[in-house]
C-alpha cells in the first residue's frame, strides 16, 4: 500500500487547478443508462471511485472509452441487470444504478452497500420511494431485488430526510416513468442540480431545479439523447485546498472553481479571518496571520457541507480560541480526531460535537487514514506540523482527490508518495 510522507511546516504559493466533481460525476455516469446514444462526459476527475463505477457499467455490458479526463459511454449493450457485491462493497454510490436500470429494464439486482466508516448510511429512503413508484422490492441474501414489469409510475414522493444520492436515484427513475413525479424535500446540492440540468436539456422536463421540490415529467420508457457535457468543478476539493492555504498562512489560488458553490465554506473561512480575491473561476486566498476560532454545524446544501467538516477541524487546531464543530449528518464522522490528537491537537469529543482548543502546536508522526475526508484532514495537519508525518492507507484519498500529492508539491509542499 502507498503512503504519503510530508514535512512541515511549509508555506505554499502558486495556484492549483480544481478537477471535475466526483460527486457530480457518479450520478452523471449512472445517468447514461437512460440514454439511447453514446454519451461523452468531459472534465471527469481521474479518481478511483469513477473507475469503480465505470467498471460496474462495463460488467453490465456497457462499452466505455476513456479519453483525457473524459469518457464515452454506450449503454446499449447492457445485457444483465445485477450489480455484484464485489464492486458495490467498494463504493456505496453504486446504488445510483438502481433507479435508472429499474426504470429502463423493469428489473434490477443490486447488492446492499453495507455500512461504511462514517456511518450506517442506509438506503431505505431510496427503496421506499421506488416502491411508491410501483416497484416491488425484496431484500434477499444481501441483495436488493427490484422489479417493475409494467414500468414505474409517476407519483408524489416526500423524503423524510434530505438524501443526495436518494434524490439523484429517483430523478433518474422518474425520467423514464409513466406520468409526473414530484419529489418533496429534494436535495439541492450542485451535483444534483447538474444531473437535473443535463436531463432537462436532454428532453426530460424538470421543474424546480435547485429547489426542495422537483417535478419530473416521465418519458414512459422513451430513452433520452444526451449531448456531450462538462462536469462541474469539485467544490469539496476546492474547499480542501483553500484550507491548505489557510492552515499554512499562504497566498494560494485555486482555478477552475465555482465560488457560488462554496458560499458556506468561504463564509466560515472569512469568520476565521481569511480574506479572498475572486476573479471568474479563480479564488485567491491571502495569508491570514492569525486564524480565529469558529463554530460549525454541518447541514445539507447550501449550508456548511459535512464533506468539509474534517478539513475545518484540522484548520481549527491552528485557530486561537475554542471552536465548536457539530456533525449532524453522519453518526461516525470524527475518526480524524484521534489521529489529530496524536499529532498534538487539543480536541474533546462529546457525541457528535467536537471542541477544539487552539492554537495547538502539531508534531509530525505516523497517522492512519480512515475515510476519504478524514485523510485530507490529516494531510492538512501534516502541512503545518513540525517535522515528518507519514499518512498511511491513502487509498482512501485516491477515491476522491486527483493527484493530490502532485498538486500540493507544485505549490511548494514537501510531500511524496512512497510504498509501505
Ligand atoms: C452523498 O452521500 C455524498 N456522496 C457524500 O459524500 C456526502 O457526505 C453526503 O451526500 C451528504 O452530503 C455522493 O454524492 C456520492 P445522503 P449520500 O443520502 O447520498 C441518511 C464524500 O466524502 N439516509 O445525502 O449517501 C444518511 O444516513 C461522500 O464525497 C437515510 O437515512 O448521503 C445520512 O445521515 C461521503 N436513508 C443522511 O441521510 C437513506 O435512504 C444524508 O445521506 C439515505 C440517506
Amino acid at each position: 500500500m502507498d503512503y504519503l510522507k510530508l514535512s512541515g511546516p511549509t508555506p505554499l504559493s502558486g495556484s492549483i487547478k480544481i478537477s471535475g466533481a466526483k460527486n457530480a460525476s457518479l450520478p452523471l455516469i449512472a445517468m447514461t443508462i437512460l440514454a439511447k446514444n453514446r454519451v461523452v462526459i468531459n472534465n471527469l476527475p481521474n479518481v478511483a471511485d469513477i473507475k469503480t463505477l465505470i467498471k460496474l457499467l462495463s460488467n453490465l455490458g456497457s462499452s466505455c472509452e476513456f479519453g483525457d479526463h473524459s469518457i464515452a459511454i454506450d449503454t446499449s449493450g447492457i445485457n444483465q441487470t445485477k450489480a455484484n457485491y464485489d464492486i458495490v462493497k467498494t463504493m456505496r454510490a453504486s446504488i445510483l444504478v438502481l433507479g435508472p436500470i429499474l426504470a429502463r429494464f423493469g428489473h434490477c439486482e443490486v447488492s446492499l452497500p453495507g455500512g461504511c466508516a462514517i456511518g450506517q448510511r442506509p438506503i431505505d429512503l431510496h427503496l421506499k420511494a421506488l416502491e411508491h413508484m410501483g416497484a416491488k422490492i425484496d431484500i434477499e441474501a444481501g441483495y436488493v431485488q427490484a422489479t417493475a414489469p409494467d414500468g414505474l409510475k409517476g407519483c408524489e414522493i416526500v423524503f423524510d430526510k434530505i438524501t443526495v444520492t436518494g434524490t439523484a436515484n429517483i430523478v433518474m427513475a422518474a425520467a423514464l416513468a409513466h406520468g409526473t413525479t414530484t419529489i418533496i424535500n429534494a436535495a439541492r446540492e450542485p451535483e444534483v442540480v447538474q444531473l437535473c440540468e443535463v436531463l432537462n436539456s436532454s428532453g426530460v422536463h424538470i421543474e424546480g431545479i435547485g429547489t426542495p421540490v422537483l417535478k419530473i415529467t416521465g418519458r414512459a420508457g422513451q430513452l433520452v439523447e444526451i449531448a456531450p457535457f462538462e462536469v462541474i468543478p469539485d467544490r469539496i476539493e476546492g474547499g480542501t485546498y483553500l484550507c491548505a492555504g489557510a492552515i499554512t498562512n499562504s497566498e494560494l489560488t485555486i482555478t477552475g472553481a465555482r465560488a457560488d458553490h462554496l458560499g458556506a465554506v468561504l463564509a466560515k473561512l472569512e469568520d476565521m479571518g481569511c480574506r479572498f480575491t475572486i476573479k471568474g473561476d479563480s479564488i485567491t486566498l491571502h495569508p491570514t496571520h492569525e486564524l480565529k476560532a469558529v463554530n460549525i454545524i454541518t447541514q445539507e446544501y447550501p449550508a456548511f457541507p459535512t464533506d468539509m467538516q474534517a478539513q475545518f477541524l484540522a484548520l481549527a487546531t491552528q485557530a486561537k480560541g475554542t471552536s465548536i464543530i457539530e456533525e449532524r449528518l453522519f453518526e461516525n464522522r470524527f475518526m480524524h480526531v484521534s489521529e489529530l490528537k496524536r499529532m498534538g491537537a487539543n480536541i474533546t469529543l462529546n457525541g457528535n460535537v467536537a471542541t477544539v482548543n487552539g492554537k495547538c502546536h502539531l508534531s509530525g508522526t505516523d497517522v492512519m487514514a480512515t475515510d476519504l475526508r478524514a485523510s485530507s484532514a490529516l494531510v492538512l495537519a501534516a502541512l503545518v506540523a513540525e517535522g515528518e508525518t507519514n499518512v498511511h492507507r491513502i487509498y482512501h484519498l485516491d477515491r476522491g482527490y486527483e493527484g493530490l500529492e502532485k498538486k500540493l508539491a507544485d505549490v511548494g509542499a514537501s510531500v511524496e508518495r512512497l510504498k509501505e
